[in-house]
């Protein structure tokens, strides 16, 4: 199960049922989520090439591998260069896509749809088809549409949409290029995917900002210029600092662990990254926590953590060696009651 699917479920339940005795108090929550969804949202209008040319280095590398190979380095035409930048973005989103940014989740290993909550209280929320098949929702997709919905939760036409997108905030433009270059580059999909239909538990979470829209969290964050550029990939506090980003969704702004506001009930709380909760630990330890699942006294992490497993078999050695970096240049902080 997927950790998206798993979160808000048992959430849903509690609320739920407490809610949907209250009656008027539903029909409340129902309309009251409604205008939530309803309300339009002005979001910056930003541009970025698919895929990002190669830069001026990069070109003159090419060029200097043809004129070894005993060619012209004029004989280098402008479809040749375009074809080997799109080859490098889509191995950039490929790795991107299987160790940080888990679009899969919820739109299916082949992004042709998948499922992010599907029962009775919640409703259907799935993660609709993105490849260029039949059924596809992203095919008239600009670099704009993917910002705003992918960075700011906003949909084309400016409504909220319930993708929960905190993890890709801090997302820069060319790792957003880049995904949109893998995503393009997989064999299309043809699939329809229902669109959504919340059950009386959303509207609930919805209407009461339990289940806060990404679209409202922070609502200045919408004119906010992006990085075009993600950090230099070197082992330091910086590029961890970036990545970071998407354990923050659990481990909370701060990392200093504690309830997962946003997760069910029978989740454990997020452990502590701090100094203050790492404290004694060396990398080796850390790698361990994440690639082989278990904490620093051999005990086997539970889920959600056991989940990132599989992404984190991914993360090559710098990006390990960046967090660790990050995490233990953190000030010590407590862990919230
Ligand atoms: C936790 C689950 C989840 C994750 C993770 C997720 N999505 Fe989504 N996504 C959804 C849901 C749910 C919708 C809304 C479906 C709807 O409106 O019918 C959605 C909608 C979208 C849409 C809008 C399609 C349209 O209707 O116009 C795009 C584009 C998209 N997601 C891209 C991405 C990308 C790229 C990533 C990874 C960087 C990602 N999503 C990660 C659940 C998710
Ligand atoms: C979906 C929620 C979630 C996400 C995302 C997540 N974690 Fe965790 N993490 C947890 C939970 C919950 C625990 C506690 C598991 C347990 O105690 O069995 C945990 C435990 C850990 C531990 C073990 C600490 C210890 O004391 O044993 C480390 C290290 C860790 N996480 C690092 C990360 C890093 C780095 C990221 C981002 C790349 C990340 N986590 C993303 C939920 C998450």
């Amino acid at each position: 199960m997927g950790v998206g699917r798993k979160i808000l479920i048992g959430v849903g339940v509690v609320i739920g049922i407490a809610g949907v005795a209250a009656g008027s108090g539903y029909a409340w929550a129902a309309s009251a989520a409604a205008s939530k969804l309803s309300t339009t949202y002005d979001v910056h209008r930003v541009e970025f090439p698919i895929p990002f040319p190669l830069t001026a280095a990069e070109v003159d590398s090419v060029r200097a591998v043809r004129r070894a190979g005993g060619g012209s380095a004029a004989d280098v035409t402008e479809r040749e260069l375009t074809a080997i930048a799109t080859e490098r973005a889509v191995a950039r989103g490929k790795h991107l896509a299987s160790s940080f940014y888990a679009c899969a989740e919820c739109h299916g290993q082949d992004f042709g749809g998948g499922v992010m909550v599907d029962d009775p209280a919640m409703g259907r929320l799935l993660g609709p088809n993105l490849t260029t098949g039949a059924g596809s929702r992203t095919l008239t997709y600009t670099a704009a549409d993917w910002d705003r919905m992918v960075r700011h939760g906003v949909k084309p036409d400016g409504h909220a949409s319930p993708m929960p997108s905190r993890d890709f905030f801090s997302m820069s433009d060319r790792e957003l290029s880049d995904l949109v270059s893998y995503i393009r580059s997989l064999p299309p999909v043809d699939k329809t995917v229902p669109a959504v239909s919340l059950g009386p538990v959303s509207k609930i979470l919805i209407a009461t900002g339990r289940f806060p829209l990404s679209a409202q969290l922070h609502p200045t964050r919408h004119e906010i210029a992006h990085a075009v550029l993600p950090p230099p990939d070197v082992p330091d506090v910086t590029l961890g600092r970036h990545l970071a980003q998407t354990c923050s969704g659990c481990h909370g702004a701060e990392f200093a662990g504690g309830t997962i506001v946003e997760g069910p009930p029978d989740w454990p709380p997020a452990a502590n990254l701090t100094p203050a909760g790492l404290s004694g630990w060396t990398y080796d330890d850390f790698r361990r926590a994440l690639v082989e699942g278990r904490s620093k006294d051999g005990r086997p992490l539970r889920a959600p953590m056991s989940l990132l497993q599989k992404m984190a078999a991914n993360m090559t050695e710098v990006e390990l060696r960046a967090l660790w970096a990050h995490f233990s240049a953190l000030p010590p902080r407590p862990t919230p009651q």
